[in-house]
């Protein structure tokens, strides 16, 4: 399929498709993005995925380029020209062109990208036999509630996460507490509760992760959102979830495995009525 992004006010080849080298995305990685997935032509949750767009442009003063009804609209047009059965749209705002100046200009024009790639399937295996995940000290930012590109320090994780043959690798803070994964939320299942962090500055509000509490409370799974470390006595699973995953049990973490190794009952259950939701939309 010949790709089509959208950048600047005009859908182009994605080859063709370009941004200025004074683009401060580039330069500062002072921008924001969304990913939003999208099955059989329906978006998942598009609404929340734009209203965390605006809140991540209005937490670093960025002005939104558009209306949250013309992002959706374009968003749909993307999908139109890309129309993967099951596809992600990546949509990327950045402060705008100007000469390389720390000091923020006034009145700048936002630059506004938007992608969209088939959305990767997980593996029968990995299906079957859940992920591997490695966790690693939080060496990220005071600020990760907000969608960020500034993703250096989840990319050298995830340089670590391939190193030692893993998934994905989740954070601790200095306790220990285990926060969220590189581009990840992370539960677990302690004495029958599905247990996770707060939301604070440390954990991106998942748009996955509400969905997934507000599953597991609809279908009388008790909820614990708290600080957790692994060292819990009465922890049996443990499971990530993001746009691109859904949920997904993981089964093995560092050098242990988690319960008996294999995908629990509750990562199994809550990722079959995750994905019943996804199966629903197309009716
Ligand atoms: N990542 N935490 C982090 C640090 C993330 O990067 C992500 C998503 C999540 C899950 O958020 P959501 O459920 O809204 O997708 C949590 C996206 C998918 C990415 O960077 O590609």
């Amino acid at each position: 399929m010949q790709l089509t992004a959208w950048v600047n006010g005009h859908f182009l080849p994605l080859e063709q498709a370009c941004v200025h080298i004074e683009d401060r995305g580039f330069q500062f990685a002072d921008g924001v993005y969304e990913v939003i997935a999208c099955f059989s032509g329906r978006f998942l949750d598009l609404r929340p995925h734009l209203e965390r767009l605006e809140r991540s442009c209005n937490a670093i003063d960025i002005t939104m380029p558009r209306t949250l009804d013309e992002l959706s609209e374009l968003v749909e047009q993307a999908y139109q020209r890309n129309p993967f059965e099951h596809a992600m749209v990546y949509i990327q705002v950045t402060r705008g062109v100007a000469p390389r100046s720390h000091m923020v200009q006034q009145g700048m024009r936002p630059t506004l990208v938007i992608t969209v790639r088939e959305l990767p399937m997980p593996s029968a295996d990995t299906l079957e036999h859940g992920v591997r995940a490695i966790t690693m000290p939080d060496i990220r930012w005071k600020h990760c509630e907000i969608k960020s590109i500034a993703l250096l320090a989840s990319v050298i994780g995830k340089q670590e996460v391939s190193r030692r043959g893993a998934d994905e690798g989740f954070w601790l803070d200095d306790m220990g507490h285990l926060l969220e994964g590189c581009a990840t939320n992370c539960f677990a299942v302690i004495d029958g509760k599905l247990v996770t962090h707060p939301l604070d500055h440390q954990v991106l509000g998942g748009i996955t992760r509400d969905m997934a509490l507000r599953i597991a409370r609809a279908n009388g799974i008790d909820v614990e959102v708290r600080p957790w470390k692994l060292s819990e006595s009465g922890l049996t699973e443990c499971m990530m979830s993001s746009t691109t995953n859904a949920v997904m049990p993981v089964t093995h973490m560092d050098d242990d495995i988690i319960g008996d190794g294999k995908p629990g009952p509750v990562s199994i259950s809550l990722r079959q009525l995750m994905l019943d939701e996804f199966q629903a939309l197309k009716q």
